[in-house]
């Protein structure tokens, strides 16, 4: 949310910041910023929109220097313009921000009565007008940012920048990440690795709290007692082929593809080549658990509602499911023998961390699923699992959710081992089931074809509705959130069975009905509710395997997908809501990428 980008160069910054910030982009994509010094002088362009916007400004109206900060916004106080855009300036300095300052409105009310002229409507500009404030008052660019980050209260992670200044940059980060990289002779700094990739792969993690005065040749951190501190320096090797969209239309579209491969390397790492054991840290132990607790935003959400059905059923584990943004506000009931699992793509999400900062010192076991192993919800917790799924930089969240549930369905596995509840052969013939989801998920994705031309149809409805039971109904949910975020289609999931409690008014022959059903225990029962649908002309698409669709007699739409174990069906079936979602926005000519309103890693709460 928001990125920031920092360049100490020895040649031109801005063209070197605009590739930066290409890498951030999914970040947000509200407006962008570069601001540079040059000769002495600090001087800005923005524009409102994608980067390609600052791009043609750019060609037209050059930035020269070779020293400047950037950004790429989603905005938070003030709608997309050129006034709320970043790099936000006030007399000699300029910052770039990513977060939100809480407490902006008594800095701008006690700004403005000093006489300080606001020209955004951002939280931004108070930190600009308050640096400003202090520089006018005598202080050097070092004492006057450290004078601002003591006044300022929310989460954020800044990039100071001063006129006169060609060798400095400032930096901050509180609540949100940020990383310096290390040059021969030029120093970056990014909210994230993937930013600076191609510059450098020698990388310095900001902790909590820390500040830092870059130079072309130094670095200083300091913590947020002031006290000079090391932090040690990590090489983080991004090729471009992880970073770029490797010949496919769409970021989303090669993330879909890679499944089978980063499912199989995953799977590797936890397993071994011979997949008879899942390996996990030393210390997690599921044997003094009573209860787990499970938390996540969105996407990931839906990956623990899954894995709460394969905690209970094969580790006799009972699981309490939170969104991360409700969990705290409710009054948790915490205890010892309580295990939290927090899972998250990105490892940054806000409310998910939070969630864990609450939980932190009164539950035995902290664990994160994250597919960032250097993200502060990685580094918060006691054991973090990495997903192993590869830098995901779609929006919408495809490979991180099946390499979430495959990471989840090997704890749970686990867990009903160690507690005694599966057998050793129970247990080694479900790993087995695990370690045929790569050619399940190649055979799906198989379907694309048919899926495009079942989406015609679909790209031209108001409204769809998601039916599933069991493991189906999370996966229900995920698809109508993957069609709303990508297509902008209204989109609801229901369980089956809850339909004829309300939901079923909303069916006539003009609602697309998506029921997603393999052959398992509850077919029969979805199925009912899919008839009900159809006696009221409800347009059903049946998703289901050979045997489910030839019970289930005439229906007016039907994919087949491949007959899975039990097990591994949320995880197959994971790709065709998916590839629904990607090519009905295909149809509709969205933005599959980079949706409106919405930007990857939410770092606001
Ligand atoms: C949906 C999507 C979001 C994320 C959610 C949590 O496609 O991507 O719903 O799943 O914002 O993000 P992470 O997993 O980074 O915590």
């Amino acid at each position: 949310m928001c990125g920031i980008v920092g360049i100490l160069s020895k040649h031109e910054a801005s063209p070197q910041i605009l590739d930066a910030l290409k890498r951030l982009e999914y970040r947000g994509y509200d407006s962008a910023g570069i601001a540079t010094v040059n000769h002495g002088q600090l001087d800005r362009r923005r524009a409102v929109g994608k980067l390609i916007n600052l791009s043609d400004t750019l060609v037209h109206d050059p930035l020269p220097g070779r020293v400047g900060i950037g950004h790429t916004r989603w905005a938070t106080h003030g709608g997309p313009s050129v006034a709320n855009a970043h790099p936000h300036q006030a007399g000699r300095v300029a910052v770039v921000h990513n977060g939100i300052i809480e407490n902006f409105r008594a800095l701008r009310e006690s700004l403005t009565a000093e006489g300080a002229q606001f020209t955004s409507e951002t939280d931004t500009e108070t930190i600009v007008q308050l640096t400003s404030r202090f520089l006018a008052q005598g202080m050097t660019p070092v004492q006057a940012a450290r004078a601002t980050l003591k006044q300022l209260e929310g989460a954020f992670a800044l990039a100071f920048l001063f006129d006169g200044e060609e060798d400095l940059i400032i930096c901050a980060r509180r609540g949100s990440p940020l990383c310096i990289g290390h040059g021969e002779g030029e120093m970056y700094l990014g909210s994230d690795a993937i930013a600076l990739a191609g510059m450098t792969d020698r990388i310095t993690y900001l902790e909590e709290g820390d500040w830092a005065i870059l130079t072309r040749e130094t670095v200083q951190v300091f913590d947020s007692e002031d006290q000079q501190t090391a932090r040690p320096m990590m090489r983080i090797a991004l090729d471009n082929a992880q970073i770029d969209k490797s010949g496919h239309k769409h970021f989303m579209a090669k993330e879909m593809a890679q499944q089978p491969a980063i499912l199989k390397a995953a799977m590797a790492q936890y397993t071994g080549a011979d997949a008879s054991a899942v390996a996990l840290p030393e210390g997690l132990d599921f044997t003094r658990v009573d209860r787990l607790l499970m938390v996540a935003c969105g996407t990931a959400f839906y990956a623990c509602q899954v894995a709460k059905y394969w905690f209970e059923r094969y580790a006799g584990l009972p699981v309490e499911l939170d969104i991360a943004s409700e969990f705290r506000y409710r009054d948790p009931v915490l205890g010892p023998q309580n295990m939290a699992i927090f899972v998250s793509q990105s490892g940054e999400t806000a409310d998910t961390l939070a969630a864990l900062r609450h939980v932190r010192g009164e539950v035995g076991q902290v664990v994160s699923v994250v597919n960032v192993p250097t993200s502060s919800i990685a580094r918060e917790s006691t054991f973090a699992l990495p997903i192993h799924a590869g830098p995901e930089i779609g929006v919408a969240s495809t490979k991180a959710f099946t390499a979430q549930l495959q990471v989840l369905a090997l704890l749970a596995l686990r867990a009903g081992r160690d507690r005694g509840r599966l057998t050793e052969a129970e247990y080694a013939s479900r790993l087995d089931e695990l370690r045929s989801v790569p050619g399940f998920v190649a055979l799906a994705l198989d379907r694309e074809e048919e899926i495009r031309r079942l989406t015609e149809i679909l790209s031209q409805a108001r409204d769809v509705l998601f039916l599933g039971r069991g493991v189906m109904y999370p996966l229900a949910h995920e698809g109508a959130l993957k069609l709303k975020e990508i297509s902008y289609i209204h989109a609801e999931a229901y369980a089956a069975g809850e339909l004829k409690h309300g939901p079923i008014a909303l069916i006539d022959q003009d609602l697309p009905v998506i029921v997603m059903a393999p052959y398992d225990a509850l077919f029969e029962k979805t199925i009912s509710n899919m008839q009900e649908v159809m006696a009221r002309q409800g347009r059903v698409l049946l998703i289901s395997d050979a045997k489910g669709l030839a019970e289930a007699g005439d229906v007016p739409h039907a994919l087949q997908m491949p007959t899975v174990p039990e097990l591994i069906a949320p995880i197959v079936y994971a790709v065709p809501a998916q590839m629904i979602a990607y090519h009905t926005a295909l149809h509709r000519g969205t933005d599959v990428d980079q949706p409106r309103n919405l930007a990857k890693s939410v770092t606001v709460e």
